[in-house]
């Protein structure tokens, strides 16, 4: 079995952001109006996530080719990013005239209050993925920063024995002690600094904006629960 952890093929850091980047000022983008004040600045425009993901669909449909695909979207974070790729990756396979199917289950994690990670880390989800023996499957995360949940999923995953398993993350996160292995597919890597929109949350608030921003201070404050 192939597993991501132990492979070592491909695994590009995607799009790099610097430390110093501080974004693009809010008014040189359109955003929610219910969203003024809340925000710092656009840290990545929706347009630039969506033409990076084509990229990776692009890259996933190499590897893994027009096979099938068991796809294992973490929520809530990765809906959109999972939504996104699957979109991308079968309309390319579509152009290629191939044959592929897609199928998406949903699993979840519960560890942040506010912007912080809390110790605690439980799976929700189905408890049997009986479904993934002997499939092509691909974790599909939102972000990864210490990769504990990467980690615990790949475990997971692995119980069932599937025949590959390959992560993609849209973010990965330069955190002190931050993952020691980088998902197979990453779209972009990124400052500690806390983002929000693109499904990623804030208190369950900013999924709705399709930017990734930064939160500002107030917005902390006006979401804090
Ligand atoms: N934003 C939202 N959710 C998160 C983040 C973040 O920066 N990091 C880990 N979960
Ligand atoms: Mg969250």
């Amino acid at each position: 079995m192939t597993t991501s952890m132990a492979d070592v093929q491909r695994k590009e850091p995607g799009v790099v952001i610097k430390d110093g980047w501080s974004g693009y000022s809010l008014e040189l983008f359109n955003y929610p109006e219910h969203y003024q004040g809340d925000l710092e600045c656009v840290y990545i425009p929706h347009g630039v996530i969506m033409n990076r993901i084509e990229c990776l669909a692009r890259d996933i449909l190499e590897d893994i080719g027009h096979h099938d695909m068991m796809v294992l979207c973490v929520l809530k974070g990765g809906y959109k990013f999972c939504s996104d790729l699957v979109e991308s990756i079968k309309a390319q396979s579509r152009s290629a005239n191939r044959r592929l199917t897609t199928r998406v289950e949903f699993i979840r994690f519960k560890s942040y209050l506010n912007d912080q990670s809390t110790e605690d880390l439980h799976i929700i989800g189905p408890d049997d993925l009986s479904m993934l023996k002997g499939k092509n499957v691909l974790i599909v995360e939102a972000i990864v920063d210490t990769g504990k949940t990467m980690r615990a999923l790949l475990q997971h995953v692995e119980t069932f024995q599937p025949k590959m398993v390959k992560v993609a993350g849209l973010l990965v996160k330069r955190v002190p002690h931050g993952a020691a292995e980088l998902p197979d597919y990453v779209g972009f890597v990124i400052p500690n600094r806390f983002v929000v929109g693109y499904a990623l949350d804030y208190n369950e608030y900013f999924r709705d904006l399709n930017h990734i921003c930064v939160i500002s201070e107030t917005g902390k404050q006006k979401y804090k629960v």
